[in-house]
């Protein structure tokens, strides 16, 4: 079936082809933009579909997977997500005031890593499978069901809106000392959570 005109114009979906100078600086450990609780977005309209674009282009311009509108300065409950960096066609996901509604009784470690943190990568232990309901980006209510490293993504985008960093969640403290040294971030950053 083709998409209206209309449809056309209001997708967020943007080129992934990384831009030289992405419209918006993401912001490090230790910044306190970081660590503010994110607000519910009332209204999806045109400048909300706008900064997802904004976002995405930074995202993909730092080829990451997921981007949280705090890392970007902007004090706002909208997530960018995006596995298929690799594929133009695929859209990303936009979640808009997202709550995970349940997580598995089943947990699993993964290796993650954050734009915020620059090449800081860590084992962390989450629920392997969560349900979450949120907007799209046209405002209508979805629900969805999540494994593997989308799960994991959803997660770890989900702490951002709460000011939680991946690195408060690590419990292996000698291996975050050292991770953290190693690429220049300050260990007083991290308000560990174990
Ligand atoms: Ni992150």
């Amino acid at each position: 079936m083709a998409r209206s005109a209309e449809q056309v114009n209001r997708t967020v979906h943007v080129s992934k082809e990384p831009l030289a100078e992405p419209p918006l600086a993401i912001r490090t450990l230790g910044a306190q933009e970081l660590r503010t609780a994110a607000r519910r977005i009332s209204k999806v309209d045109e400048s909300v579909r706008d900064l997802a674009r904004d976002m995405l282009h930074s995202m993909y311009a730092a080829r990451g997977i997921g981007l949280a509108a705090p890392q970007v300065g902007v004090n706002k409950q909208l997530l960018v997500i995006d596995l298929d960096l690799d594929e133009a066609a695929t859209p990303p996901l936009v979640l808009i005031n997202p709550e995970i509604t349940a997580a598995s009784a089943s947990f699993n470690s993964y290796e993650e890593g954050c734009l915020s943190i620059p090449k800081v990568y860590l084992e962390v232990v989450r629920p392997s499978t969560v349900e979450v309901s949120f907007r799209d980006d046209q405002g209508r209510p979805r629900r969805l069901k999540a494994d593997g490293l989308l799960a994991r993504c959803i997660q770890h985008e989900l702490d951002h809106l709460e000011g939680v960093l991946f690195v408060d969640r690590v419990t292996d403290q000698h291996s975050l000392d050292e991770e953290l040294l190693q690429h220049g971030f300050d260990r007083n950053h991290v308000q560990s959570l174990r």
